[in-house]
């Protein structure tokens, strides 16, 4: 039996781990999302969110990671015993990761391509009305997004080749901290634009009748997302740590972290936003059309805005990072394959599911147009999909199997070994039994229209 690799330091986790976390979903969809549900009250059903069933789930899942010392696949196994439904949760986390980097791989490639847009000069000097078609033209362009999309895989993949503590955890620690460097530099700026009291006043201010349950259910969905619950990469993560490492206080840094990010995020774009007279409410558009022409406006854009981009590309680096190392350690697990083997294989398979991903604005695939099909393009299916259904159903699946299933020795012997906060075991347990199961049905019910 091959020896588990281990992290090489208990700050090589938490970094890698908050990779994981702080992605495109903090500094692309969170500002966004919290923009077209009106800001405040958004913001603070978000926290509850977080801290309430996010955090109970990735204790969770970094405990069933910690204990079988396997990816999700082999965990369950290992766990629930051969032959039980219940590795089917671990085949889920699986899929999952396929079907989110097959998507996450193309904004991941616009952010590259305005990266270098904008170190060679190309952002700054458009007219405002230039940045929407050009928006449009990249989101229908195949061989950028094509070109971009084989890029990103590749970067992630050269990463995961180099294993546990060579690959992720080095990688982690290099750009990590150059993230947030990144990220002090632009809310320095923000701080001292004209728009920044309003931004404050809109993420804190409580506007309680501009929220809708629509809005409080997709800010438990994104908690899943931006937390990476759900899918096996905390417990993946976890499965690489050693069992005197604390699993309860890595929890609580990492989901500070990930919201202090996300907040951090809002609160760059949202005072650029305001300082140009422009809208909070834009959608999907917002990093790439008008942060570009707030940029092209603004004294001295033309530094900022290769840091801004540069810091997506980083943020989605260490993410995709996570998803890969799910299916490249289910496959060394499963199938005993050297890493170098499993590694190709995931990442080349992936490739090939973003491929329609990567023509969703364009060209339409074999002929045929899913749009008309279905009234989504591959793009925005994969992204409901995941949200909506793959990520809440694994979230489920983990908190009734750790709350309800497992076994009382190990689960209270696993929480307690390496941490000072064994006082948290009980109210952990508690909402895990109940809480995170209401809340997540309640996405599903919206989901399927009932509520
Ligand atoms: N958490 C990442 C983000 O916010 C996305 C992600 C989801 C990563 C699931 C891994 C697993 O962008």
């Amino acid at each position: 039996m091959e020896q588990r690799a281990h992290w090489g330091s208990r700050l090589g986790f938490v970094l890698a781990a908050a990779g994981s976390a702080i992605g495109l979903g903090n500094i692309w969809k969170f500002p966004y999302i919290t923009g077209e549900n009106g800001g405040g009250a958004f913001v603070l059903v978000y926290l509850l969110c977080v801290f309430l069933v996010g955090l109970p789930v990735m204790v969770a899942e970094i405990l069933i990671g910690r204990t079988t010392q396997s990816s999700p696949v082999r965990a369950f196994r290992k766990l629930a015993g051969e032959g039980s439904n219940w590795i089917s949760m671990g085949w889920l986390g699986v899929a999952s990761a396929f079907v989110i980097l097959s998507y996450y791989s193309i904004v991941a490639g616009w952010s590259l391509h305005y990266t270098y847009l904008s170190l060679t000069g190309n952002i700054v000097t458009l007219d405002p009305a230039e940045f929407e078609p050009l928006f449009g033209s990249v989101f229908a362009s195949p061989t950028l997004n094509l070109g971009w999309h084989t890029v990103f895989i590749v970067l992630t993949m050269a990463v995961v080749l180099g294993g546990v503590s060579k690959g992720v955890e080095r990688w982690s620690r290099i750009l990590m901290p150059l993230l947030l460097t990144m990220m002090l530099i632009l809310l320095v700026k923000g701080a001292t634009l004209s728009g920044f009291g309003e931004a404050v006043d809109f993420m804190f201010g409580f506007r309680t009748d501009k929220l809708t349950a629509a809005g409080a259910l997709e800010a438990l969905g994104h908690a899943f997302f931006s937390l990476s619950l759900g899918m096996g990469a905390m417990l993946t993560y976890g499965s690489y740590l050693r069992k005197d490492d604390d699993i309860m206080s890595a929890s609580i840094i990492i989901t500070v972290l990930d919201t202090g990010i996300a907040i951090a995020a809002s609160m760059i774009l949202f005072p650029i936003l305001f300082t140009q007279s422009m809208q909070a409410a834009q959608g999907p558009g917002l990093v790439f059309i008008s942060i570009p022409m707030a940029f092209a406006q603004m004294p001295g854009g033309g530094f900022l805005a290769p840091i801004f981009f540069g810091l997506l590309v980083f943020a989605a680096l260490t993410s995709a990072i996570s998803m890969l190392e799910v299916v490249t350690s289910s496959f060394i697990d499963g199938k005993n394959w050297t890493r170098k083997k499993a590694t190709l294989l995931a990442g080349g398979l992936i490739f090939v599911v973003g491929i329609p991903s990567a023509l969703s604005g364009g060209t339409a695939l074999f002929g045929t147009n899913i749009e008309n099909v279905i009234g989504m393009n591959w793009f925005d299916s994969f992204d409901y999909l995941a949200t909506n259904w793959m990520l809440p159903l694994g979230g489920l699946g983990i908190a009734i199997y750790t709350a309800w299933r497992m076994d009382e020795a190990i689960r209270h012997d696993h929480f307690l070994a390496g941490t000072k906060l064994q006082t948290f075991y009980k109210a952990w347990l508690l909402l895990l039994k109940f809480l995170v199961p209401v809340c997540i049905v309640l996405v599903f019910l919206h989901a399927i229209g009932l509520i």
